[in-house]
């Protein structure tokens, strides 16, 4: 049966990358059916609706994702699309692998509660935000860590603020549970002595579970790792839907400037392929990547003079060249 995938460019620099992955997809499987979804702040400044039902149903109606970044202006009155969507979708794990030189980490992170639960509210002289951490969603996400950890032969840290959070150590239970079920090998950290842990020492570290807002900047810091954001992939996957973006946003910085690494993004359709079986079609592209940049071939944030699209061509050459093609 076809794949069918949903492409949402978003705004900014998400604009530019997801046509280099777009195009990369194409390439490596011309089969695949690749359908545009247009949400985000530029729709919103637009039309006075960032998301809608359509939208969501379109979003559904793929079998995976693929996603660039969309702007969250600090309006108040506009609410994040991105978490509407891991809500509305169930998205409940998010995935972001971080490689490098001796390290290969996973990071997997709780994706539709904790302190993004949604549940807040302004007073006279205080804001207040709910960290919601529940049983089901405890549960899920641990084993799901569980289970990749030991398919991996792998090791789970459960990274947590149990010391200080009532609602961590009932995380923390849990996930113990669940590894230790599943038969894996686990232990724990307190999430502020393992982000530093994990930039001195990545080469210690296998998989890693932590709630929402943890894992976030934990896998943002470990771009700190593998030399930038431009660099990290992340998929966002539920029971039945799997969305995959780039863990970076929308960069206005440098939106529009043909300055951003789409590496992250080409990773990402990357990460589609291997969750849709296609393994071979996930290391062709991650081989192609290598080949270009040992050539050379960089964007700014690596310290070279390629443009995004220029590394979009050399990426498309590469893997068009026969020793790449898949077997
Ligand atoms: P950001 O990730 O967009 O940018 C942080 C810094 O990294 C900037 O200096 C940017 O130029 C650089 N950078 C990011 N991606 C890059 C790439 N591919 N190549 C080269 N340099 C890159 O985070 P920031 O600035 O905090 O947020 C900007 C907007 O993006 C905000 O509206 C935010 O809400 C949104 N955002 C959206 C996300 C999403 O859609 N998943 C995730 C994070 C932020
Ligand atoms: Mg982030």
């Amino acid at each position: 049966m076809t794949l069918k995938v949903a492409v949402v460019e978003g705004d900014g620099i998400g604009r530019e990358v997801i046509p280099v992955a777009r195009r990369v997809l194409e390439t490596i499987r011309p089969d695949i059916e690749l359908f545009p979804v247009e949400v985000g702040y530029g729709k919103w400044a637009r039309t006075g609706c960032a998301c809608d039902a359509d939208d969501i149903a379109a979003l559904k109606s793929a079998d995976s994702i693929l996603f660039g970044a969309i702007t969250t202006p600090p309006d108040p009155g506009y609410n994040s699309i991105l978490l509407r969507i891991r809500k509305e979708l169930d998205l409940y794990a998010n995935v972001r692998p971080v490689q490098g030189e001796g390290f290969d980490i996973l990071i997997i992170r709780e994706n539709t509660e904790g302190l993004y639960s949604g549940i807040e509210w302004h007073e006279e002289d205080r804001a207040c935000t709910v960290r919601v951490i529940t049983v089901k969603g405890s549960r899920r996400i641990a084993r799901f860590a569980a289970e990749r950890a030991l398919a991996r032969g792998g090791h789970l840290t459960i990274g947590n603020k149990a010391n200080v959070l009532k609602s961590d150590v009932l995380f923390r239970e849990i996930c113990i549970e669940e590894a230790t079920g599943a038969g894996v090998r686990w232990d724990t950290a307190f999430i502020d002595a393992l982000t530093l842990d994990v930039l001195m020492h990545p080469a210690e570290y296998d998989v890693i579970v932590t709630t929402n807002m943890f894992g976030d900047i934990l896998s943002d810091a470990a771009g700190y790792l593998v030399g930038g954001l431009g660099l990290l992939p992340s998929a966002n996957i539920g029971d039945r839907h799997a969305l995959f973006e780039p863990v970076h946003g929308s960069a206005p910085d440098i939106a529009g400037t043909d300055r951003a690494n789409p590496i992250a993004a080409v990773r990402s359709a990357a990460m589609l392929l291997d969750h849709a079986g296609d393994h071979d079609g996930a290391v062709c592209i991650e081989t192609a990547i290598r080949e270009v940049v040992a050539r050379g071939v960089k964007t700014p944030d690596m310290g070279g003079r390629a443009g995004t699209r220029a590394f979009g061509d050399a990426l498309v050459t590469a893997l068009q060249t026969p020793h790449q093609q898949r077997p």
